[in-house]
């Protein structure tokens, strides 16, 4: 049989930006991360409220003025990250798909938009579920440290972007200050 000891090639992993006529889809994915991954870190009550922000009624709003990036493999949307004004955010990854760097090539993807924007500093609200994550690249706790009752504020410096910064002058997030619950 022709065939029978070729190896079996995956597809690639491509990082693009979200259609409109995906939001649907990165919502159901969301939402079952949380249930399923986020769930091991928060009582139900507290991802239940978390959910309810990311129903596909309510997600369209929170897309709004962030450029959110997708993971896509033979078709099939496994992650994804956004970066919004203040902050990277809602960085999910299906939990079929864990584990295999597809957080890690989403953040290179995500922070890359960050230096072309002029960033010099990443900063984030981690979830208790991604602060060993956001650690192994890089991230630390801020020193203003938890920002609501269930989210970790950590930054990372951004090398300036090569060979010449889209802003010289460098930038940082403007500060939130709030006390949301969890928003990633
Ligand atoms: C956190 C999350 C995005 C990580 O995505 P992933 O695709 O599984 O991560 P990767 O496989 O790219 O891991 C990159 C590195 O981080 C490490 N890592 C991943 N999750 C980790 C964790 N929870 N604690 C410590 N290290 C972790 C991996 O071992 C890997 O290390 P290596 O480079 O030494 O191999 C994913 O687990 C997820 O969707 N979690 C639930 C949603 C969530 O909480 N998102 C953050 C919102 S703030």
């Amino acid at each position: 049989m022709a065939g029978a000891d070729a190896a079996v090639t995956e597809p690639a992993l491509v990082i693009r930006t979200m259609r409109p006529d995906e939001v649907a889809t990165v919502s159901a994915l969301i939402v079952r991360t949380l249930r399923e991954t986020n769930a091991k870190h928060y009582s139900s009550q507290e991802i239940e409220s978390l959910v309810a922000g990311f129903m596909p009624d309510a997600y369209p709003r929170r897309v709004r003025g962030r450029h959110t990036l997708v993971a896509e493999r033979g078709g099939t949307i496994v992650g994804t990250a956004a970066l919004g004004q203040e902050r990277i955010n809602t960085v999910f990854v299906s939990p079929d798909e864990q584990g295999r760097g597809i957080g890690a090539a989403l953040m290179e993807a995500v922070e890359q938009l960050a230096r072309s924007a002029g960033w010099t500093v990443a900063q984030l609200n981690a979830s208790r579920t991604a602060v060993g994550f956001y650690g192994r690249l890089g991230y630390v706790v801020a020193h203003d440290g938890e920002v609501g009752p269930n989210t970790i504020r950590m930054r990372k410096p951004l090398q300036a972007p090569d060979p010449t910064p889209a802003n010289p002058q460098g930038r940082l997030p403007a500060s939130h200050g709030g006390t949301a619950p969890v928003d990633c």
